[in-house]
């Protein structure tokens, strides 16, 4: 009779086994069986009811089914942890072949670089960075930089005409020359650089376009003659492309400026051999520049004979392509991110 209890748990025990598909049913199983009213722990009870010489059989045939049941839940726990481990290294699986995000990161202008770097050389030497309107009247463009009306040396640059005869596109940035000396009301030393966009009609090709930049430079003091200006194109010169970089001034001519020069750079590739940048002269021209023409030193308001001064333009497109190297300066000018990677030497090294 009581031994018919135990096989009846063992029965109920085969039966539940088969339906147990997770942790938590597992864990109520053991309430079910093992828990303090559980159906194992009632077959205990009986052992009191046992005559002496049976309680051994009895507690054994008891400890079976305990055992039965240890068993099952030991393996049964295994194979749920495994489960729950193996399903979560498979959510957290990382799959390496999948080929990375593509960040871009974009590059500085090259041209903006450039000018950025002559900035620095001149501001080392004390001179301010300053900013003139692109929209210019002829007055500063022209007049005030000893050009009249109906001179020919207007007719070299093409002008861009906004408005009737006197609003224009400022056709180099020498206006702002004057706009720097009216401010300082003929009383102040000047030292200026500024870069800016400049707009001439032509036609765009690879070494020309409709709109391109200058850096004008302009120092006005006391005895300032042309070997200052020699001096100064020197230094920054040989800041901007090396200390083996020679300078050398040849006359030119410029309405504003009395003596006028144009720039030489010796060729940084050939060092003055000859080579296909230089057209094999060695040299190469980097800017226009001269002693300030006593007539524009007046009309800005500084007294010429207590006064003087030197101005200088360099093409900015013109230096950069010499420095990196680029041949179609229309790269400038469009957006194509790879451009400016390309030219961005400092991120290869
Ligand atoms: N403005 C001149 C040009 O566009 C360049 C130039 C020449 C600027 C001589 C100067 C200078 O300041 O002194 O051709």
């Amino acid at each position: 009779m009581k031994y018919e209890q135990i096989n009846k748990v063992k029965e109920l025990l085969e039966n539940d086994k088969n339906n147990i598909s997770s942790m938590n049913e597992l864990n109520d199983l053991k309430v079910k069986y093992l828990g303090k009213k559980g159906l194992i722990s009632e077959l205990n009870q009986l052992i009191r009811d046992i005559p002496n010489e049976e309680k051994k059989d009895f507690g054994q045939a008891v400890n079976e089914v305990r055992t039965l049941f240890n068993n099952f839940y030991d393996n049964q726990k295994e194979k749920f942890e495994t489960e729950i481990l193996n399903q979560k290294l498979a959510n957290e699986a990382i799959d390496i072949s999948l080929p990375a995000t593509h960040i871009s990161t974009g590059a500085p202008n090259i041209l903006e670089k450039l000018i950025e770097e002559v900035e620095e050389v001149f501001m080392s030497m004390g001179y301010d960075v300053v900013d003139g309107p692109e929209i210019e009247e002829d007055k500063y463009n022209f007049e005030m930089l000893n050009i009249p009306k109906g001179h020919p040396a207007r007719d070299a640059q093409d002008t861009f005409y906004v408005e009737g005869e006197e609003l224009l596109l400022r056709s180099q940035t020498s206006p702002v020359q004057v706009r720097t000396m009216l401010e300082g009301k003929g009383e102040t030393p000047i030292r200026m650089i500024c870069p800016g966009k400049t707009y001439r009609r032509d036609d765009d090709d690879a070494t020309h376009s409709h709109q391109f930049m200058q850096i004008e430079g302009l120092l006005v003091d006391k005895d300032i003659s042309l070997s200052d200006l020699k001096g100064t194109i020197d230094v920054a010169v040989k800041k901007l492309f090396g200390n083996d970089i020679e300078t050398r001034f040849r006359p030119s001519y410029y309405q504003f400026t009395e003596p006028s020069v144009e720039v030489d750079i010796s060729c940084f590739n050939c060092k003055g051999k000859g080579c296909s940048i230089c057209k094999n002269t060695g040299w190469l021209t980097v800017a226009g520049a001269g002693v300030v023409h006593p007539n524009v030193l007046r009309m800005s308001g500084y007294d010429p004979k207590k006064w003087s001064g030197f101005a200088f333009g360099f093409g900015a497109e013109r230096l950069a392509m010499l420095k990196y190297d680029i041949n179609d300066l229309r790269v400038f000018y469009n957006t194509d991110l790879r451009e400016s990677k390309d030219f961005d030497r400092e991120e290869d090294l």
